[in-house]
């Protein structure tokens, strides 16, 4: 297929290089131009503004959060004013289900289709072209989308026709591994300062009853204090613990967890995380224990 690819962040810019790996001939943009050329060298042809990305079948935007989705789709030149009639906007940033609604309600209006497809996994399963894929929106434009989606991702898991429901499956499984980053380093700050060694305290969880990819993936970066470089930057976490609360106050909807996570990210970034993994609130349990001053500082 043709496809725009806009954000050629730490996960767009795997994923547009697994369109290009799946034969897709891909039109990037970027908004600091230069992150395109790497993909020029591997064939994709680099779009000058918002709207050179949006002449093929489709265009798939993966930005940092709301406000650069809305700046990318809404501006004069933008995904909205720009894609023809019938084509798709494939939306993968984790959004809020408010963006999420009005974007689906936009482009029907302009007689173009809407498919929200966030994903999980971290910027090295994105390289890989393996992630999983959670979409929703009208039939006719998942079935149109699934070549893409099939590029991008090993799975995708088809949540229904209102997109939006998409972005609320994503929003609540980063509220859920964000509950095992905290609890997580509580329990490793426990033993260690106990004395007893955090990656074999981790190989005993994993090989018992806690043998899920997000307790390996964050249990290993936690036990090793290595929050640098971010795969997945703090302040990205911590606006999905914000949009898990919103989604939760609009259908009144208790999370006292999401809650207690939100004020741990606000401590991290307090303490200057910005530069830092998400996983870094599993390391203030540590600190608060009087442990681990020296590692991994914000
Ligand atoms: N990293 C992960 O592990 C992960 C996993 C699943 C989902 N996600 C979600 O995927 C999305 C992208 O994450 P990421 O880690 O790839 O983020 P990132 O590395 O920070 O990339 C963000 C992208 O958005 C662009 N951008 C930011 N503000 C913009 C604006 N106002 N106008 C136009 N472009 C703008 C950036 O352009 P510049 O290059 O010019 O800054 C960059 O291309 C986020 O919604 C995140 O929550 C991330």
């Amino acid at each position: 297929m043709k496809v725009g690819f806009i954000g050629l962040g730490h996960m767009g810019a795997g994923m547009a290089a697994s369109l290009l790996k799946a034969g897709h001939q891909v039109t990037v943009y970027n908004r600091t131009r230069s992150k395109a050329d790497e993909f020029v060298r591997r064939g994709a042809t680099a779009a000058s503004t918002i709207s050179d990305a949006c002449r093929g079948d489709g265009v798939i935007t993966m930005l940092a959060d709301d406000a650069a989705v809305e700046t990318v789709v809404y501006g004069s030149a933008g995904v909205l004013a720009s894609l023809r009639k019938g084509t798709i906007h494939i939306s993968s940033s984790t959004i809020s289900t408010t963006l999420s609604q009005r974007l689906s309600a936009d482009h029907a209006a302009a007689g173009q289709r809407f498919v929200a497809a966030p994903v999980f996994g971290r910027p090295d399963v994105a390289a890989a072209g393996e992630l999983f894929v959670v979409a929703a929106g009208a039939r006719d434009a998942i079935d149109a989308a699934n070549p893409l989606l099939d590029a991008v991702g090993k799975r995708t898991f088809f949540v229904g026709e209102t997109p939006q429901a998409a972005n609320l499956v994503k929003l609540s499984g980063n509220f859920l591994i964000a509950c095992v980053i905290e609890s997580l380093g509580e329990a490793m700050a426990l033993v260690a300062k106990g004395g007893v060694d955090r990656h074999q305290y981790l190989d005993i969880l994993t090989s018992t009853l806690f043998g899920a990819p997000a307790y390996k993936t964050y249990g290993k970066l936690i036990a090793e204090g290595t929050f640098e470089p971010a795969g997945f930057a703090a302040p990205l976490g911590f606006k999905d613990m914000r949009l898990a609360i919103a989604a939760a106050e609009n259908l009144r909807v208790p999370l006292p967890l999401a809650s207690l996570l939100h004020d741990r990210f606000v401590a991290l970034l307090a303490q200057g995380g910005d530069k830092l993994d998400w996983s870094a609130i599993g390391g203030l349990a540590a600190r608060d224990a009087g442990i681990d001053r020296g590692r991994s500082e914000g």
